[in-house]
């Protein structure tokens, strides 16, 4: 139920992390996928290990500016006939709480990941609507609902990014157009693992936030793409479903061992 065969998708941020893991879980599931990113370097590595120029394509972009993400989508549409699933999946989480922001660094946080949401949305909706089905995902965090007050600007972004899920999922629901989205908790990719793992101390406050006592792998999250994307949730829209080992449950703290 969870294949993806014949569907054209596009990732975005997908040339690392987590977008990358559901790109490669949505190619081996059969789909037809456009990765969106602004790194270059890795976006074609990427290509280069998929093997599969058929199925695969690398679009620099970058999501804040719409026209180029409309690019991204237009690249799906015009090779494959249409669109059938949207990751929104770019995302920066710079540092700054409340008396430290400035007005740059929050405009930048919410253009990539909040606004490439909203519009990215609307321009694959278009698409989605001319065939009457279409699956969108929006990449959240259990920051949309938790907070670290030095990623304030993130943790708005988050927040908005589930209304937008909820409200863009009622508008689009008579077009056969299913919105959901995901929110992981910490999930070891690359960056996580070499710049927060490695500090013991950081590793230790993050288990004792984790009931399960351990971080998430990438794929782990991919297969919540990859049911959101296909027919297997087929019923299933407006959600945020939470990969977090527990975190969002728990008002303590637990053994970090
Ligand atoms: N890793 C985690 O623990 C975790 C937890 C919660 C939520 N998330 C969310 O998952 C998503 C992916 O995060 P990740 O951990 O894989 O991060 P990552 O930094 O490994 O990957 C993010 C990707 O987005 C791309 N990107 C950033 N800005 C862009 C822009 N303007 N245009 C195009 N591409 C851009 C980067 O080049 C990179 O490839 C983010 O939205 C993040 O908030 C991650």
């Amino acid at each position: 139920m969870t294949s993806l065969k014949g569907k054209r998708a596009v990732v975005t941020g997908a040339a690392n992390g987590l977008g990358k893991a559901c790109a490669l879980a949505f190619l081996a599931e059969g789909a037809s996928v456009v990765v969106a990113d602004f790194d270059r370097e890795a976006g074609e590595r990427l290509a280069g290990e998929a093997g599969l120029p058929d199925r695969f394509v690398f679009v620099p972009c970058d999501v804040s500016d719409v026209a180029q993400l409309e690019s991204a989508i237009l690249t799906c549409v015009d090779r494959w006939g249409g669109i059938d699933i949207l990751v929104n999946n770019a995302g920066i989480a710079p540092k700054a709480n409340i008396e430290t922001i400035d007005e740059a660094l929050f405009d930048r946080v919410h253009a990539i990941n909040l606004r490439a949401a909203v519009f990215g949305t609307q321009i694959a909706a278009r698409h989605m609507a001319k065939e009457g089905k279409g699956a969108i995902i929006n990449m959240s965090s259990v920051n949309a609902e938790l907070n670290i007050p030095d990623l304030l600007a993130y943790n708005v972004s988050k927040g908005g990014l589930n209304q937008l899920t909820r409200n863009s999922a009622i508008a689009l629901a008579r077009k056969g157009i299913r919105v959901n989205g995901i929110g992981p908790g910490t999930i070891l990719t690359k960056l996580t693992r070499d710049a927060v793992w490695t500090d013991e101390a950081a590793r230790r406050s993050i288990l004792s936030r984790t009931p399960m006592g351990r971080a998430g792998e990438p794929e782990e999250i991919a297969a919540i793409a990859l049911f959101l994307a296909s027919d297997a949730s087929s019923y299933v829209t407006g959600q945020t479903i939470y990969a977090d080992g527990g975190r969002m449950g728990l008002n303590y703290t637990v053994a970090a061992d």
